[in-house]
This record gives C-alpha cells, sequence and structure tokens, in this order.
C-alpha cells in the first residue's frame, strides 16, 4: 500500500518551452448536492503540454474536464482557463472561451443528419457572421478548408458521406478534422478511442497528439486505455475518488501504483497484461 500521493517532485515533467498556463486549478472541489467529487485540487497545466488523464470510473475525470471548459463551475477553488476566471465568465466572453476549447467525446461526435462535409465545417462556426455559418450547411463556402482537414486526417475521399455510412474510426477522423478547422488552443479528448480496437484507437491518439503538437495547442486526453500513455503523453495526471493519486511522467507509472489506483477495475481493464515498457 503507497502511503502517499506521488507527485511531479517523484517523476519531474520536463517544462514546456511555451510560456503561460492553459489551466490554473486552485483548491477546487465540486460538489453535486452533497456528494463532492473532486476534492481539493490544485494543478498547473502549461500552454502546449500534453496530457493524459486516468483514474477509475466515477473518480472525477469527466467532471474535470467540464470545469475546465466553463460548463461546470467549481463549488470552492479557482479555475483560470486560458488566463480567464471561469466563475466571472457570462454571455459572450464565456462563449469565447468555449469556442477556444476543442472537445471531442468517445462517440456522438456528428450530427448524423448532416454530411462529413458539413460536420467538418461546424468548426468554422465560432469564426463566421451567423447568417454565413447558416447559409454553410446548405452550401459549403469553406469547402476548401473542409478537404484539406479530411486529407490530414486521411479520408478526403468521404468529404460527401453520411456519417451513419462511416466506420467508428473514421467518425473520429471527422471529429478531428471539424478540431482542425476550428484550430482551438486547447483540446479536451473524453475518451476518445474507448469504442475502437487499440490499433484504431492508437491512430487516433497519434492524430490528436500530432496535429495539437504542430499547431502548439494543449492536449487532454481521458483515456482508459493505458497501452496509449507510453510515447504519446508527456505528463500523466490520475485521479482516485476526486483527488490526484499521481502526477508525473509516463515512465513513473508502475504496476503497484495501477493497481492500487484502480482497485477492483486493475484486472476488468487486463492491466496486468499492460506493457509498461519496464526493463525485464
Ligand atoms: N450530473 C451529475 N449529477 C450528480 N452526480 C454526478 C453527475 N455527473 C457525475 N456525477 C457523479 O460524479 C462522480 C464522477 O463522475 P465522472 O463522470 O466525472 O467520472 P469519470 O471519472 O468520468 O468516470 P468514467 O470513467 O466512468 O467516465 C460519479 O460518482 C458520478 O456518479
Ligand atoms: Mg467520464
Amino acid at each position: 500500500m503507497l502511503t502517499r500521493t506521488k507527485t511531479e517532485a517523484d517523476h519531474p515533467v520536463v517544462p514546456s518551452p511555451r510560456a503561460g498556463a492553459a489551466f490554473v486549478l486552485d483548491r477546487v472541489s465540486l460538489s453535486y448536492g452533497r456528494h463532492e467529487v473532486l476534492k481539493d485540487i490544485s494543478l498547473d497545466i502549461p500552454r502546449g503540454q500534453q496530457v493524459a488523464v486516468i483514474g477509475p470510473s466515477g473518480s472525477g475525470k469527466t467532471t474535470l474536464f467540464r470545469l475546465l471548459s466553463g460548463f461546470l463551475m467549481p463549488t470552492a477553488g479557482r479555475i483560470l482557463s486560458l488566463g480567464q476566471d471561469t466563475r466571472g465568465l457570462r454571455g459572450r466572453r464565456l462563449r469565447a472561451l468555449r469556442r477556444d476549447i476543442g472537445v471531442i467525446y468517445q462517440n456522438d461526435n456528428l450530427i448524423p443528419s448532416l454530411r462529413v462535409v458539413h460536420n467538418v465545417l461546424m468548426g468554422r462556426l465560432g469564426h463566421w457572421w451567423f447568417g454565413r455559418a447558416l447559409l454553410s450547411l446548405f452550401w459549403p463556402q469553406q469547402l476548401q478548408a473542409a478537404r484539406d482537414a479530411l486529407r490530414e486526417v486521411e479520408i478526403e475521399d468521404k468529404l460527401w458521406a453520411m456519417p451513419g455510412e462511416l466506420s467508428g474510426g473514421q467518425q473520429q477522423r471527422v471529429a478531428i478534422a471539424r478540431l482542425l478547422v476550428q484550430n482551438p488552443g486547447v483540446v479536451l479528448a473524453d475518451e476518445p478511442v474507448s469504442q475502437l480496437d487499440l490499433r484504431l484507437g492508437r491512430d487516433v491518439i497519434e492524430l490528436l497528439t500530432r496535429f495539437t503538437r504542430q499547431r502548439h495547442s494543449t492536449l487532454l486526453v481521458n483515456l482508459h486505455t493505458l497501452d496509449l500513455l507510453q510515447g504519446n503523453f508527456e505528463r500523466v495526471i490520475a485521479l482516485r475518488e476526486g483527488r490526484v493519486f499521481y502526477d508525473g511522467a509516463p515512465a513513473g507509472i508502475s504496476r503497484p501504483m495501477l493497481s492500487e489506483l484502480y482497485g477492483a477495475e486493475y484486472r476488468a481493464l487486463h492491466l496486468d497484461q499492460l506493457d509498461l515498457g519496464e526493463a525485464p
């Protein structure tokens, strides 16, 4: 049994060369009624960092993402998202923050009644005048932008397809193409590969990490497939029962640590078979 929370001091993360913080959490707690879901969390996430958030079901990962994007406000403490205190944000300034934070989920990222081209161009809605945005639903003015984004995720031929005609992996690629068009400062990906097999999941994570790195965007991915941690992320934040259980480099993750973190889920997730890249 570990007796204390491991911290960055144990496995220091190399500081990002890009100045400024994407997110600062200062003693943040969040309760639903009397149920305290996140407890006294303090974190500093520099701009451009690529972070995996892990932890058992119900540990508060999705809740953390909703706080960062300003969809939930902390019950106690303070969050600075891209330099702004989320508690003070209303109306136009809150919408502007949300436009600069791209979000991708495990499924249902696309509007099923719209062709791929229009789904991709939805990423532009924040940048267009309302009328032009509406018009684009009928005639894609930014056809070339959509084509370029789909080429980057290697499904240019699906420009005019309906989402229902695509595989799960292709649908996630369309969602990434929409993020490319949106070009946000931060991407929050909540289990983006949970519905995919390991090979397709690896492709999607590599696309996400590559394009955010190229654009110096910050990336936070909530991940259940721990095989995808090594090589893709510079920092891992593990939550357990609403608290930070581990915060450091992927290299600091060990089997005993995962066993304690996941408890009863450890075997169900086949974590005992996980390749941690350790020396034999
Ligand atoms: N809208 C809500 N109202 C009340 N309780 C909620 C609400 N949303 C989440 N919770 C509770 O908050 C806790 C954390 O939920 P959260 O969705 O953040 O977990 P998670 O780590 O994302 O889990 P999973 O890996 O299963 O997605 C859970 O106990 C959940 O039941
Ligand atoms: Mg969740």
